[in-house]
């Protein structure tokens, strides 16, 4: 028999949604099927510092038994590596990646870019596609010149708004008005966000943005509902069934998303065929315009009015047990191992076809 494609899953990392991150990887971690694969999770310290767990399953049940413990709690100390390493690493000891990184450093095409030096395959999106959709005023370009509806939206350069911050201002209530949102360009799990409902409140949402990127994003705010629909494939992209977001907070913000009991998910989504049916189709131009491929989540704004806009498009979504996308496809008749399985089965084909010459 041929050897086990040596897959390794890195999750953890330096960003804020490290925690999410290492929930996601044990969830995929026990998806993988052992027979088929040698998987090989490598865990990322908040320090950078990289964690080859030799043996998952006993990992996974310490980690189990303790919710205190982290992976690196449960490892030899030998098997902590420096992260200048992981280039090394990945290019002699991995057949393919499936990274588990959300936000910075993962999600945004860096450690893509590392797999493309490594020349090894990856599970998901290119560094383009990743670098576009972390960049929400990127992703917005891109949307709007397909003609995807999107919400209008400007971006102000952090040292403007430290400069002029009276045009700013202005510039709010004559073109964007309130309520509004403001955001860090590159941000997920809402961190940084605000809702801004008066005047008043938009010198410190630009100050609580302004800590985390050097371009903000003030957008008009949309009353109604957050519908998300989960996309499989790469030429051919397939969308699963919508999901909704149902919280009772303000907005679907950090503690929301991961605080028991703050938020609800409905799936499907409660919506006319004909919604379920725009949406869908914009889900996979918007997979396609920003030519991503394998997995990603679209998420939606349904306004009270009946308007679609697409918010935003990731492509690392949370995949823990509970997380939206696994239970669209769940839902939409696609188990967690046979997800797991085709996002493998997708990567190999993508760097099949990269590496195609005629
Ligand atoms: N324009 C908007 N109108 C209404 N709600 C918004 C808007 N922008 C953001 N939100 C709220 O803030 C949340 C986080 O914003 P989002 O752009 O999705 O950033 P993140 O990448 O952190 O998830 C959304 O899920 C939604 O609840
Ligand atoms: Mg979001």
């Amino acid at each position: 028999m041929a050897d086990k494609l040596r897959v390794g899953v890195i999750f953890g990392g330096r960003s804020a949604e490290h925690d999410i991150s290492v929930m996601s990887a044990k969830n995929i971690l026990s998806l993988l099927s052992q027979a088929k694969y040698k998987v090989v999770p490598i865990g990322i310290t908040r320090e950078g510092n990289c964690l080859l767990v030799e043996d998952v399953a006993r990992a996974i049940k310490k980690l189990e038994r303790d919710r205190k413990l982290s992976f690196q709690d449960v490892i030899p100390p030998e098997n902590i590596f420096p992260s200048e390493k992981i280039f090394s690493f990945i290019k002699q000891d991995i057949d393919l990646v499936f990274p588990v990184l959300h936000g910075r450093n993962g999600e945004d095409g860096t450690l893509q870019g590392v797999c493309e030096l490594a020349d090894v395959p990856y599970v998901g999106s290119g560094v383009m596609a990743s670098a576009l959709a972390m960049d929400k005023a990127a992703t917005k370009k891109i949307l709007s010149a397909h003609h995807i509806p999107v919400v209008k939206a400007q971006v102000v350069a952090r040292r403007r708004w430290e400069d002029s911050p009276e045009e700013v201002i202005k510039y709010v209530s004559d073109e964007i008005k309130y309520p509004c949102f403001v955001k860090p360009v590159n941000t997920g799990s809402s961190i940084g966000i605000s809702k801004v409902q008066h005047q008043e409140e938009l010198k410190e949402a630009l100050a609580a943005a302004a800590l985390h990127d050097r371009q903000l994003l003030i957008e008009t705010a949309v009353e109604g509902r957050e519908i998300e629909v989960a996309v499989l494939g790469n030429e051919t992209p397939q969308a699963s069934v919508p999901g909704e977001i149902v919280t009772s907070r303000p907005f679907y913000d950090y503690e929301a998303k991961y605080t028991d009991g703050c938020a609800q998910l409905s799936i499907p989504a409660d919506l006319p065929a004909r919604t379920t049916e725009k949406m869908q189709k914009f889900a996979l131009q918007a997979f396609k315009a920003l030519d991503c491929a394998g997995m990603a989540r679209v998420d939606f704004f349904l306004s009270r009015s009946g308007k679609i806009y697409v918010n935003e498009i990731n492509t690392i979504p949370g995949f823990t047990s509970f997380s939206m996308y696994p239970q669209l496809w769940e839902k939409t008749g696609i188990d967690g191992e046979s997800l797991v399985d085709k996002l493998i089965e997708l990567a190999m084909e993508r760097y099949r076809e990269k590496t195609y010459v005629k």
